[in-house]
């Protein structure tokens, strides 16, 4: 597979992205991983990221490229390329002018010629650096330009890239990826089969053919794909699952979803705990302690569950079964330089150092569209795939302010009425979340001839590749008339709806 080394760029992980889908498997560490490590990877290719940093600045993150060289070709795209740049005996300069946005684009004729690249000779890129590359390294050939600048160059295992052919909006990206993967004679294997094989290899390994696994289940694509990845490879017996009712879900929810882990064949064990966490989350409206508060609980009810209903098994049970993805695993990788936590996101950290279990992460390789077809090969029905992204928390963090039942029952009814008329308009699909927020806010309306003095709920609908940045959906005003009415005129305790118009950042997807 191909190994990226991230130098910081805000989308890094869009290279490892188009990769995998154009069949490529890859993986991005940062950028000082050891070379024993990358010999252990044994990369077809190497790709240096893009970066905010300048190459001539003795604090930027810097690495002998010359290693590299004699593990495997390198690509430098961007920052990446300054690097090559920089240590191959070229020379990279401040420019006058910082390029940002799209830009056109020209391949140098003979090598457009010579590879033949199958695209044209001139489109436009998306570009966004301050520094430029003023020489080219010895034994390269200049690859492109943009005006007077140099953007490219490729020699005889190395190539450089000024744009980011990863984003979306630089054109012929994915088809400069896919050539460049094929220059470096790899082969495109990474298929759904591999994905599976690769799960099995390493679930199989990880767990052993004796001990237990407990899985605690969400409700959520990925610990469902977890937990039928595990039974079908393990066998029932061998994963006990559990599903919590914690009062915080949505309408009918709990019901519908054992139901459908019955189905599946789950040995799952359904744990109704409504009182305990609504009783325990009285008097509580700051964010972070509901959330402090709701991973306790759950950690508890698991202790319990493991005690009572499971004490046979208790002995046995070594693992437990987490739906980590890879952007959760790379998000902590580049953060190690000490950045702030937004949100505490860990639903039942803690439960492995208290109960001594071993962690077992079968997709924490993947991305979340990965997932979503691993689900449908392992048999999972298209609509529960499907299913909008749901935080651990619930809709604790949807409720502002503190949590009562009544404030949870008129939310449920509401989040009902907005999802079901998100499905019949055919947009539940096209958008990654979407859900209500209560506002702990009162307003005077009217209705009938009455005054009333209720709250207003907020809509949210937000597109997102995963869940890390995020725009607000685009809605056609006749589907905001009519669902403020529907809400307005089924939903008692509401008395005005508005919609969220912020994307993330600044704000994030959730309100709390
Ligand atoms: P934010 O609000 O941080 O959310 O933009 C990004 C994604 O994460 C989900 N989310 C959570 N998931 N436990 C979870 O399992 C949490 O505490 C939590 N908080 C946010 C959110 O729904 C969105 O998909």
């Amino acid at each position: 597979g191909f190994l990226i080394l991230d130098f910081g760029s805000q989308v890094t992980m869009l290279i490892a992205r188009r990769l995998r889908d154009l069949g490529y498997y890859s993986e991005i560490r940062p950028f000082d991983l050891s070379l024993e490590k990358i010999k252990e990877f044994n990369p077809a290719g190497i790709i240096l990221s893009g970066g905010p940093n300048s190459v001539y600045d003795s604090a930027s993150p810097s690495r002998d490229v010359n290693e590299l060289l004699q593990m495997a070709p390198v690509l430098g795209i961007c920052y990446g390329m300054q690097l090559l740049a920089h240590q191959l005996g070229g020379k990279v300069e401040k420019g006058s002018t910082r390029e940002y946005g799209l830009t056109e684009i020209e391949w140098h004729a003979d090598l457009h010629k010579e590879y033949k690249m199958s695209w044209p000779r001139q489109h436009r890129i998306w570009m966004s650096h301050g520094d430029v590359v003023t020489q080219i390294p010895s034994q390269t050939k200049e690859l492109l330009r943009t005006g007077k600048h140099i953007a490219g160059f490729a020699g005889d295992r190395v190539m450089g890239l000024q744009y980011h052919p990863e984003v979306s909006h630089s054109e012929y990206g994915t088809e400069f990826l896919r050539f460049f993967a094929e220059w470096c004679g790899a082969e495109a294997n990474w298929q759904h089969e591999q994905v599976l094989h690769a799960a099995e290899k390493y679930v199989r390994t990880t767990v052993g053919d004796k001990d237990h696994v407990l899985c605690a289940l969400s409700g959520g694509v990925d610990s469902s794909v977890v937990a039928t990845l595990l039974t079908k490879i393990l066998g029932a017996d061998r994963v006990h699952c559990v599903f919590v009712n914690n009062g915080l879900l949505r309408l009918n929810e709990f019901d519908t979803v054992m139901q459908a882990y019955k189905t599946l064949g789950l040995n799952v064990i359904g744990v109704d705990a409504e009182e305990t966490f609504l009783t325990a989350l009285k008097g509580l409206s700051d964010p972070e302690k509901k959330r402090k508060k709701i991973g306790e609980l759950f950690i508890q009810i698991f202790e319990e569950t493991i005690k009572k209903q499971l004490s046979s098994y208790q002995d046995k049970i070594k693992f437990l079964a987490q739906g980590t993805l890879y952007p959760d695993v790379i998000e902590s990788v580049s953060s190690s330089g000490g950045s702030v936590t937004i949100k505490s996101h860990h639903n039942v950290g803690g439960l492995p150092e208290k109960m001594n279990l071993k962690l077992v992460e079968p997709v924490r390789n993947l991305f979340k569209d990965e997932v979503r077809r691993l689900g449908e090969d392992l048999g999972l029905p298209h609509e529960f795939i499907s299913r909008h992204p749901f935080p651990g928390p619930g809709l604790a963090i949807r409720v502002l302010g503190e949590v009562t039942k009544e404030k949870l029952d008129v939310m449920r009814k509401a989040d009902d009425i907005y999802i079901k008329a998100l499905r019949r308009e055919n947009l539940y699909e096209k958008i990654w979340q979407a859900f209500c927020v209560l506002l702990p806010v009162q307003t005077v309306g009217v209705q009938g001839d009455g005054r009333t003095y209720e709250n207003v709920l907020a809509l949210r609908a937000v597109t997102s590749v995963d869940g890390m940045t995020a725009d607000w959906y685009d809605f056609e005003t006749k589907f905001l008339k009519s669902i403020s009415n529907e809400i307005t005129n089924q939903v008692r305790g509401v008395n005005r709806v508005v919609y969220d118009i912020t994307s993330k950042p600044p704000a994030t997807i959730e309100w709390e």
